[in-house]
């Protein structure tokens, strides 16, 4: 996911059966799984509803109503409704900070529950909301709900699982997620039919069911023998893996998580650690990865397709319907991908995807400028069609490249002495940057029409070009080879193991040993030069603050457009 992530997922096989307690994780992965990805999929098509905007956003229902008064690229441009999707995403954000704290202190199952709760909180308010506040609160209390389960639920279901599906147990998350995301498209096209101008009510308020599943759920399970061990109650811990393993004989595996509990409580500063030079290179992966994801754009798609399908001069059903179709194909790609995960490797996925998510948003662009004006729309059949297929190709690259890899590379990668505190950081990055494309998607798409495409095919190559020269290949590699893989054999990152001055020479030697001429040899010095002075973590910095910089820019710009509000 979207948090599907456990720890690492390697580890020794002990002797398990599959329970009935097994079983119920799965169907509690399903629930959290499952409402992250409703929470996705339904504030878009809700979005699309006349009524909805009739009653919350009456500026862009007039928009709607009166053709020719709005450039179709900007008829959707308002703030308010940006921050009905986005506000969700920041309030994830700084709930992930207080749920590692309750997922450690008061354990997985507690987490779970406190998730539950403000899910179903959130979800009365929306679904009754009378104004846009109790709307924006509903959302933000989603969010924390969306905080909680994501940092507790793929916790509880890698400490729950036995080693042997621990590994698919981490990418079903993603793909309950992609589930929730199709659940929602489904139920918005079938109650935008509904008459009488309640449809969205029961949009919002059909998330009160994994809702509830999640809180029973969490009620039902005990905490996880690791988490119950980690807070001393050793023999409470041994009495529930005997239970959820269904044998006798737990002592080794027993034995490894006090000894697991006893080395993470050695961890005195896992955040210290994580800044430690010789993690950097798993640091930089892991916040890029996140950046990156995003950066393809995917949730404009997720969020705002229903929106994009209407700019494109698609009737409200057709555009509920194309919804569907793309979030069913992603859902039918992530499965695809849970078998070729382990068997492509990694990098050959992601190097795959890069030129299909190019190539497809670079058709849209092409098409939407050719045909799709301020005021006029020449889109016809056939182009309508292809632009679905496009965007289709879009999101099958997405789902078995950066959908779960995104998650999955940074979650291996990350050494034991800095994974929690990694996992937190890669979390918080991927909601920040969730944030801002929810917030700023519509603005730009209006400000900036079918070039919004051409922004994405650019971080597309960017993004590619960093998995090209960057990323290692993971695929197989057992979690205790993980650093000799990453760091010592790398060609860049190699210098982060060495001591500062062999890393230098070391990565001299290397860029200069393959040009045999002089010439060569001094450009070799300059590019090396250059990386020296422009470190990775720099260079995240500097392009996170030139995206954010972008992000207020467009903000002040529309609080100051007046044809915009
Ligand atoms: C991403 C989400 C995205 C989803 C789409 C996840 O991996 O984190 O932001 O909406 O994939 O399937």
């Amino acid at each position: 996911m979207a948090g599907g992530f456990g720890g690492p997922t390697d580890g020794e096989e002990f002797e398990a059966k599959i329970t009935p307690i097994v079983v119920i994780s799965c169907i509690l992965a399903a629930s959290g799984g499952l409402m992250f990805g409703y929470d996705i999929g339904i504030s878009g098509g809700v979005t699309s509803m006349p009524e909805f905007l009739r009653e919350f956003f009456p500026v862009v229902y007039k928009r709607q109503q009166i053709p020719g008064l709005e450039s179709n690229y900007c008829k959707y441009d308002n703030q308010g409704l940006q921050l009905f999707t986005s506000s969700l995403y920041i309030a994830a954000l700084i709930a992930t900070f207080f749920a590692s704290y309750t997922t450690r202190v008061l354990g997985r199952k507690m987490s779970m529950f406190i998730a539950g709760i403000f899910f179903i909180i959130g979800t009365i308010l929306n679904a009754a909301a009378q104004n846009l506040i109790m709307l924006i609160v509903g959302r933000l209390l989603l969010g924390c709900g969306v905080g909680f389960a994501n940092q507790a639920v793929p916790l509880f279901l890698s400490e729950v699982a036995p080693t042997r599906i621990r590994g698919a147990l981490n990418l079903l998350f993603q793909l309950m997620c992609t589930i929730g995301i199709l659940v929602a498209n489904l139920i918005n096209y079938g109650t935008s039919r509904i008459k009488g101008g309640y449809g969205w009510r029961i949009s919002l308020g059909l998330a009160g069911i994994p809702s509830l599943l999640l809180t029973f759920g969490a009620l039902i399970v005990t905490d996880t023998p690791n988490s119950l061990i980690q807070r001393g109650k050793l023999e409470e811990g041994k009495a529930v893996l005997k239970r959820i393993r269904g044998v006798d004989n737990v002592d080794p595996e027993f034995l490894e998580i006090v000894e697991a509990s006893r080395v993470a409580k050695e961890v005195k500063h896992p955040f210290r650690n994580l800044l430690k030079r010789r993690n950097r290179p798993q640091l930089v992966i892991a916040i890029w990865m996140q950046i990156f994801q995003q950066f393809t754009g995917i949730n404009a798609i997720m969020f705002y397709a229903p929106v994009l399908f209407q700019t494109l001069g698609f009737k409200s059903d057709a555009s509920l319907y194309s919804a569907v179709i793309t979030g069913a194909v992603n859902v039918l790609v992530t499965v695809v991908s849970i078998y070729f995960v382990d068997r492509a490797g990694r990098r050959v996925l992601l190097l795959e995807a890069g030129v299909q998510m190019f190539l497809s948003q670079l058709v849209v662009a092409i098409i939407m400028g050719l045909k799709v004006k301020d005021h006029s729309n020449n889109l016809g059949h056939v182009l309508a069609i292809i632009v679905v297929v496009m965007v289709c190709s879009f999101v099958s690259s997405f789902a078995w490249s950066w959908g779960p890899l995104g998650w999955l590379i940074p979650s291996e990668m990350l050494p034991l002495e800095a994974h929690s505190a990694g996992q937190s950081v890669a979390v918080c990055t991927n909601m920040l940057f969730t944030f801002i494309i929810a917030q700023a998607f519509l603005s730009m798409f209006c400000n900036i029409k079918f070039g919004i495409f051409l922004f994405f095919t650019f971080w597309v190559f960017v993004m590619t070009t960093f998995v090209v020269v960057l990323v290692p290949e993971t695929k197989g590699v057992p979690i205790e080879e993980m650093t000799e893989r990453v760091r010592k054999q790398h060609w860049f990152w190699e210098r982060y193991f060495e001591d500062k001055l062999k890393g230098k020479l070391h990565a001299l030697n290397y860029l200069t040993s393959s040009y045999l001429d002089l010439k060569l040899r001094i450009s070799s010095l300059i590019f090396e030069r250059a990386l020296k002075k422009c470190s990775p973590a720099l260079l995240s910095w500097i392009l996170f603050y030139l995206s954010c910089i972008l992000f207020f820019f467009n903000l002040v710009y529309q609080f100051n457009c007046q044809s915009c509000l």
